[in-house]
């Protein structure tokens, strides 16, 4: 039995479990906490510790070896690796295979990135104009927006969000598609026809932006490749979800057409260069993560036997969440994230969304908590049962303690008491804070080596370029911006300031509806599929 203080300590058992214990007195009522020096060196591991992530194998590799610290070394090895990632997403065509499970024909992606043609041709005019609708079924919420489309880079938006319910991101697919039809039917009839906006018989151009990686041949059509960000709605994966959504909008007979299914980052492309044309690249870090960027079709070869015309530009969806799943052969795991993984609805999958997105950062840090709770060394003698519940720590958590401005750290105190029912003290919430600092830092340094990734791969170094990036993370997490800044610069030295992320237009709402427009330009011009 080791006895880290009097009364209190772990022993290990023969299965290899630690088990924490303490032992107090009808007389004692201080809590015993660890001291600062305990913290300190704790905090020490974390950010130097190597830990072996591949599960089978114990490897001498340096690439095998792991930890909360990104050195500006292993992020350039990161790039290069997510470079020829990037170029091979663009090369290999997917194959279709028969299910095992439903024996229905299903899209095998043989790549871990997909880098999915978009059929969004080249970037808005900024001349396009109207009146569009748009849904937006991202990871938390479901919101419908009115655009009106000015041209000249301005617009109107009007919108209501709904948010999803956990049994909604698990029930069948159908019904889910229902509810965004009931909820659109809602919006319709409070904001267009009591405005009189709409004449008997006319229908809206709607964009739906669905921001799960969906396979494409044209604009207004996509199979669901896979769920991620933790949904496991049924009957929807290998199915069109554009088909499904007009079968539901059928239902509620509304007067809308589908015009485009757009990913939120293709979206997010769009509407960010219509604001801001020197925009290359659009990226979004809030529950998911993921980019997009513009494309010469001459540079996809997969899509070669489609005859697009080669001097046409396309956005590629990315879908760079995927970046070393399976195989976790560049990214540096800790122990935590490969239970973050192994837990998760869909392991093996998004293993570079899994670092980053705000769906599992605050969980990292509550395993990270919970080993040290199990060692005895945090919380001894209180009741833990609220934070040993997966996902309980919220990523806005981690937000909240970074900002903390007190020196006391009355906000951390606040969180912990408040929601877990557990009394901390300054060594251990300055721990907390150093802790979460660690997991944001590295989520934003790995950002920024997928944005260098792109950067490289399409040369925009020397000339510069700006990034669109939307998100709970980009836009809440303090200093997040400023990471994958200095990130850009540990990776490309000076040069890297020649890229700069910036607050993206809204991309499911604006962006769905220009490119809802667009789409709209090229049909009346006879171009529907391809040019
Ligand atoms: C999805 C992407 C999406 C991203 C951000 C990821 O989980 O696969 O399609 O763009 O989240 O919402």
């Amino acid at each position: 039995m080791v006895l880290s203080r009097r009364g209190s300590g772990s022993i290990t058992l023969a299965s290899g479990q630690t088990l924490a214990i303490h032992t107090r007195t009808h007389d004692e009522e201080d809590l015993p906490h660890a001291t600062k020096k305990t913290m300190a060196d704790h905090l020490r591991k974390y950010e130097s510790r190597c830990v072996v992530h591949l599960q089978f194998r114990v490897s001498t590799n340096p690439k095998a070896r792991s930890s909360f610290t990104l050195t500006p070394q292993r992020m350039r090895m990161i790039v290069e690796a997510f470079k020829d990632t990037l170029e091979l997403g663009l090369a290999k065509p997917d194959q279709v295979v028969l299910c095992h499970v439903s024996l229905r024909p299903c899209r095998f992606i043989t790549n871990a990135v997909p880098m999915i043609p978009t059929f969004v041709f080249g970037f808005p005019t900024g001349q396009e104009q109207g009146d569009y609708l748009a849904v937006d079924l991202g990871g938390t919420n479901l919101r419908v927006c009115l655009v009106y489309v000015q041209g000249e880079g301005k617009f109107e938006i009007t919108q209501t969000k709904y948010r999803l319910t956990e049994e909604q991101k698990q029930d069948d697919g159908q019904k889910l598609f229902d509810f965004c039809a009931e909820c659109l039917k809602t919006f319709i009839d409070n904001n267009l026809e009591a405005d009189h906006r709409l004449n008997p018989g006319e229908t809206l151009p709607l964009g739906f932006t669905f921001s799960y990686p969906c396979f494409q041949t044209k604009i207004d059509h996509g199979e669901l490749i896979r769920w991620t960000k933790g949904f496991g709605v049924t009957n929807t994966e290998g199915r069109d979800v554009a088909e499904m959504f007009r079968k539901s909008l059928a239902k509620y007979e509304l007067p809308v057409t589908l015009t485009a299914l757009i990913n939120d980052t293709t979206g997010t492309l769009i509407a960010s260069h219509y604001v801001n044309p020197k925009t290359k690249i659009a990226c979004i870090f809030g529950t998911g993560c993921n980019a997009a960027y513009m494309e010469h079709v001459v540079d996809i070869p997969k899509i070669k036997n489609l005859g697009i015309d080669d001097t046409a530009d396309m956005a590629i969806n990315c879908e760079w969440g995927a970046f070393d799943s399976f195989d976790h052969e560049h990214l540096p795991r800790t122990k935590y994230d490969t239970i973050v993984d192994e837990t998760s609805n869909k392991p093996g999958e998004q293993a570079f969304e899994k670092l980053i997105s705000g769906r599992y950062l605050g969980e990292i840090l509550r395993l990270v908590i919970c080993e040290l709770i199990d060692e005895g060394v945090l919380f001894l003698g209180q009741n833990t049962y609220k934070l040993e519940n997966p996902y309980v720590f919220d990523t806005a958590f981690l937000s909240l303690m970074e900002s903390d401005p007190t020196d006391e750290l009355l906000m951390i105190i606040g969180i912990f008491s408040h929601f877990f029912a557990v009394e901390t003290t300054l060594a251990e919430r300055q721990f907390f804070r150093a802790l979460a600092k660690l997991i944001g830092r590295r989520a934003a340094r790995l950002s920024a080596c997928g944005i260098a990734a792109i950067v490289s791969k399409m040369g925009y170094l020397e000339e510069g370029c700006a990034v669109g990036a939307d998100g709970s993370l980009y836009n809440k997490y303090p200093g997040f911006a400023d990471r994958i800044h200095e990130g850009l610069v540990d990776i490309f030295g000076e040069k890297g300031r020649n890229i700069v992320t910036y607050h993206a237009e809204d991309g499911s709402g604006v962006g769905s509806a220009i490119i809802a427009a667009m789409t709209k330009a090229r049909r009346n011009a006879g171009l529907y599929v391809h040019l």
